[in-house]
């Protein structure tokens, strides 16, 4: 059952902004999953989504594009490309989805159809949602496989016959080849190997720039962080810990928790600087502590953390820790971690 909170502003403008989400709470039957996340993005800007497995980041992506699933309850309001998901009845949404914003998919094996040749499953997108005709349709397939990289011969091949490089780029050239103002990718390069990946991280910063996209990216890749993103929100237990411009939380995490998740990426370690840890596991939905939810992993968690839960404060970076102002870390020792700071 999708309950969604109504309210009486609808299909207000959207004041600059590709994207508003407000408040957005996603529930399984005992497990609050996406808790009270809200943020927004403003035209051509790109925001990243990052934090470990299960953080929630996913859920937030389903629920912008109101891809809602049965068994969860659904509260807060999501403003995307000047319309108030949360009031459009399904087939209007599915329109906003497909023209308005483009999406792709951590895995796309099972978002292509296997039965179709590559072209033919884009331009069917292209015919749907613009309403071109055939000859149009098909220069725009070309256009489209050009931009991503993929050969003009692409478009007559079955997704089984693609690399898994190559499903990404195909996926990335449907979700951009009606022209959306906003690109919603999740996890894009974590099934490629380093040399595609660098090139595919190049890619995307191009198409953004080209076309003038507004992006949201869930990933785990710092590389991406830093080569795409404006801004980062840091997602912890289904919440929002940390948020600010992409250069400030990357150079100066003001949550312990950004610091270890930042450090322990080998990507950004600088030379003669040790690699931190997080020690233990991320707790499951439905299982988070009181207080902060970061504090058992936490290095500087005191009584404070274990009762109340801080909430996200500051005006451009914005962090949800009593003791932002003790970072960085230095030497201390991080719980659970047995080899102390060096992983
Ligand atoms: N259908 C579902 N029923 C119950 N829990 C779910 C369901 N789908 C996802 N979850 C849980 O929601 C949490 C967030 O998942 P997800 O958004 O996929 O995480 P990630 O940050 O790795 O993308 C996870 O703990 C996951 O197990
Ligand atoms: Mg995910």
């Amino acid at each position: 059952m999708a309950e969604v909170a109504v309210t009486n502003t609808a299909q207000k403008k959207d004041n600059g902004f590709v994207l508003k989400v407000e408040n957005l709470e996603v529930t399984y039957p005992g497990a609050a999953v996406v808790r009270n996340v809200s943020f927004s993005l403003s035209r051509g800007e790109a925001l990243a989504i990052v934090g470990e497995s299960g953080a929630g980041k996913t859920q937030t992506l389903y629920a912008v594009l109101g891809l809602h699933s049965p068994e969860a309850v659904y509260k807060g309001r999501v403003f995307l490309a000047g319309r108030n998901m949360t009031l459009l009845p399904d087939a209007e949404a599915a329109r906003v989805r497909g023209r308005d914003v483009g999406m792709v998919f951590q895995n796309p094996g099972p978002y292509l159809n296997p039965a179709r040749r590559i072209g033919s499953q884009i331009g069917e997108t292209v015919r749907v949602h613009t309403g071109l005709s055939r000859e149009a349709v098909k220069r725009r397939v070309r256009e489209v496989l050009e931009q991503v990289e993929l050969a003009p011969d692409t478009a007559r091949r079955f997704p089984h016959q693609l690399s898994g490089g190559m499903q990404q780029r195909a996926m990335i050239a449907m979700a951009v080849s009606c022209g959306p103002e906003l690109l919603l990718m999740d996890e894009p390069t974590s099934a490629l190997d380093a040399p595609i990946r660098r090139r595919h991280i190049e890619l995307i910063a191009e198409l953004r720039r080209e076309m003038g996209l507004s992006v949201v990216v869930v990933t785990h890749d710092i590389e991406v962080v830093r080569d795409i993103a404006d801004r980062v929100a840091v997602l912890y237990c289904g919440r929002i810990i940390e948020e600010g411009a992409a250069s400030s939380v990357l150079e100066r995490p003001r949550h312990p928790y950004t610091e270890l998740l930042l450090s322990s990426a080998p990507s950004v370690h600088k030379r003669g600087q040790r690699l931190l840890a997080i020690g233990g596991d991320m707790p499951r939905p439905g299982n988070v502590p009181a207080g902060c939810s970061f504090h058992p992993r936490c290095p500087l968690a005191e009584e404070l953390c274990r009762s109340n839960e801080p909430s996200l404060t500051g005006t451009t970076h914005r962090a949800a820790c009593y003791f932002s102002d003790k970072l960085p870390l230095g030497e201390r020792e991080v719980p659970g971690n047995s080899t102390g700071r060096n992983a």
